[in-house]
């Protein structure tokens, strides 16, 4: 390996370390500690996702590096330092609770910092770099893997609180994004390893829009897709904290609906079914969901909701589906 790249891995390994201390040995770091165990993380999953805390000061991880003999415009180039247009070098990272991001193989290529208070940007993630490219990897997937093979399962979270949270639960499958919509690369990466997904994002607006799209992008793999439902204005990590781990598998994660029923009920949402027209247009689409389902069986449980809940026969109906089939490649 071209030895650039290997002294900013090192460079990560080192701030992993580094971090990690400054938060549970440090006076400086009380408060953050103190935050996150507020927050429920306990202690030893602090240490085993190797959480830490980046001093306020402009140039602790400065000196620090430049001790270590790292080439500053190198680290840098790492993201985990920034320079000004006179040269001079400053940290990334001030005054934040930091989580490594790991690859696949477990090593640090990247940080996200999150902020104490509601202090902006909430997150503040390492810039793009020849160790990350944040569309490639998977938050967690080093430690999920083992669980994902056994369970044929991922669960795709929106939040990195999200994962650790189900982890500390025993929910061990979990994984996600960089706080950015799922890439095709992830995608593919999720359907080698697994044969089903359950994407269980935030329950607001903005996750169950982030949901239909990943789980659109998700299906295209082949992967089967369950989507969880949480209550309007809690995400995992809350809802783990406030009902506990048993309730999260047995509530969220087992009762998730399959992709057609999310699907027929994400798409109710963008029509007025007191009206005729919005009424026909709607069951128009929910029809060619379900032409898409491979097994008559499915079909007809579809079809039999559509005809209570509309008052149409099944004859009509299945007429229609068969049509749509013909016309599906
Ligand atoms: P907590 O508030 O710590 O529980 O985090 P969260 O995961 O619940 O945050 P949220 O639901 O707001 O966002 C989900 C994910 O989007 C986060 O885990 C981040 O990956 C990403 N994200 C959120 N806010 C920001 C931001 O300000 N900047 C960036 N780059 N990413 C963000
Ligand atoms: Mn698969
Ligand atoms: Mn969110
Ligand atoms: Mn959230
Ligand atoms: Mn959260």
């Amino acid at each position: 390996q071209d030895p650039e790249a290997q002294s900013m891995l090192e460079a990560h390994e080192w701030l992993t370390k580094l971090y990690s201390h400054m938060l549970r040995n440090s006076k400086e770091g009380k408060q953050a500690l103190q935050y996150m165990l507020d927050r429920g993380f306990t202690e030893e999953i602090i240490r085993e996702y190797q959480i830490g805390f980046s001093p306020t000061s402009p140039s602790f991880v400065v000196t620090f590096l430049e001790k270590k003999g790292y080439h500053p415009q190198t680290m840098v180039k790492a993201g985990l330092l920034n320079v000004n247009d006179k040269g001079d070098y400053s940290d990334r990272f001030r005054g934040r609770i930091m989580f490594p991001l790991r690859n696949h193989l477990g090593k640090t290529v990247a940080f996200a910092g999150r902020s104490l208070g509601d202090q902006q940007p909430k997150y503040l993630n390492s810039p793009e770099t020849d160790l990350f490219q944040k569309g490639r990897l998977l938050f967690n997937f080093d430690l999920a893997r083992s669980a994902i093979r056994k369970t044929k399962t991922i669960i795709l979270f929106e939040g990195y609180a999200d994962v650790i949270a189900a982890r500390q639960a025993g929910v061990e499958n979990g994984v996600a994004t960089m706080g950015t919509s799922i890439s095709e690369i992830q995608a593919q990466l999720i359907d080698r390893y697994a044969e089903q997904a359950i994407i269980c994002y935030d329950g607001d607006e903005a996750g169950m829009n982030a949901a239909a799209k990943a789980a659109k992008l998700l299906k295209l793999t082949g992967c089967q897709i369950n989507v969880a439902r949480l209550p309007e204005g809690m995400d995992p990590d809350d809802y783990i904290k406030k009902h506990g781990g048993d309730r999260f598998k047995k509530e969220v994660i087992d009762a998730s609906d399959p992709y057609t029923s999310f699907i027929i009920n994400y798409l109710r949402r963008n029509y007025n079914l007191q009206l005729e027209g919005d009424r026909i247009a709607y069951i128009e689409k929910v029809l060619q969901e379900v032409a898409q389902l491979d097994r008559a069986i499915e079909r007809e449980h579809y079809l039999k909701e559509v005809a209570a809940d509309f008052d149409i026969s099944m004859e009509t109906l299945k007429d229609e589906v068969d049509q749509l089939k013909k016309r599906v490649p």
